[in-house]
Formats: structure tokens, sequence, C-alpha cells
């Protein structure tokens, strides 16, 4: 039991954000034809990640997952105890990840927060072989304060600076943009389809913190 004059403050929190869509599937075929439709003209959607915003498009599946994403921002702002209107626009783009593609460890400039919307992926087939540690369309998001696991024990939370995740089509995460991320390989004849998107506020001078 703490003593009455303990106090024990969880400072620098990183906040996560992981949640699996209802009803997804219907919008996921969706998605997947206007991405097939993108990429005759596109070859390139994943870098040239400027151009076609699906959150700026009006279908069914599109303004789906923008107002899952806009209730996903509401619900990390009032986790993180943000009880003023915050106005922001979400900037998103295509990526197809073919055999052996990937991203390498980044993180998103300029922007507020960064997400996934996961559509497809791929599973390996199990009569191939590869090395035990490889994970091949995971995501793994670093702790931004490498240095902690360096003297961290068993138990205590700092022990692991990595957090991996293989997502399943209809997941949407959320995380703070300055998250430094690496997308494994994919290692499937399948392709691996997803939405990233950022989130870049719109300014007012109430955001400034009274320092
Ligand atoms: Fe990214």
């Amino acid at each position: 039991m703490n003593g009455q004059n303990t106090e024990i403050l969880d400072l620098w929190p990183t906040k996560l954000v992981k949640k699996k869509l209802e009803n997804a599937e219907e919008a996921n075929s969706e998605l997947i034809k206007l991405i097939r439709e993108w990429e005759k003209t596109n070859k390139s959607l994943t870098t040239d990640y400027r151009e076609n915003n699906p959150f700026e498009l009006d279908t069914p599946a599109t303004n789906w997952l923008r107002s899952e994403v806009n209730q996903t921002i509401i619900e990390y702002l009032k986790a993180i105890g943000i009880n003023f209107s915050v106005d922001w626009q979400i900037h998103g783009w295509a990526n197809v990840n073919r055999t052996g593609d990937y991203h390498d460890p980044h993180n998103h400039p300029h922007c507020y927060l960064s997400g996934t919307y996961y559509v497809r992926i791929p599973k390996l087939p199990s009569t191939r072989r590869q090395r035990s540690d490889v994970r091949p369309n995971h995501i793994t998001f670093y702790d931004p304060r490498t240095p902690f696991n360096m003297q961290s024990i068993q138990g205590d939370p700092y022990i692991d600076p990595e957090f991996t995740v293989l997502p399943e089509p209809g997941l949407l995460m959320l995380w703070p943009a300055s998250l430094m991320h690496f997308v494994h390989p994919n290692l499937s004849e399948q392709t691996r389809v997803s939405i990233s998107f950022n989130i870049i506020l719109k300014w007012a001078s109430h955001y400034l913190p009274s320092q």
C-alpha cells in the first residue's frame, strides 16, 4: 500500500489506439475495388501519398471510414484529457504492399496524429519456411524513449522497446505522429492493403499551453 505522502506519477505516456471496427467486411470489399481502380492510373499509390485522399471521396465505404476515424480521434482526445474544441483534417492514402514490399522505420512529420486502417492482410501458407523471428505483415512501434530499456528488469513497463501487432482486416490504429514504426515485409503472393492517414490540426490559439 502506498504511504499517504507517496505520489506515483505516470509521466510521458504514449497512447496508442487499437480498435476493431464492426461490420467492416462490406466496406473492405468496396475499398479494395476503389484502390484497384486508382492503381490503374497510378502504379505508385503508396509513395505518391499526397494524391488520392480516400477521405475526400463521397462513397459509402469512404464515408463510413471517415466517420469511424473521426469518432476514434474524439475517443483519443478524451483519453488524453483534452476538454476543449479541436478541429482537424484527415489526409489519407492507400498502401498496397506486394511480395517483398515493406516500409522502413519512419514517423510522420508535421502532423498531430497518424493512423492506419487495415483492409486486407494476407496469411502465409503454412508450408512456407521462414526464420522463426520473421514477422511478415506485422507493424512494430518503437518506444520513443529508446534508452529506457537499457537498465530495465523483468516486469517493469520499459523492458520491451518495441510493440508489434499483426493487424487483421477491420482494425483501426491511431498513434502520436512522432512515434517511429516499421511495417514488416509482405512475404505472401497476396497483396497487403491498408489506408493510412495523418491528422493535421487546423490551428487555433487556444491549443497553446499556458507555460
Ligand atoms: Fe507510417
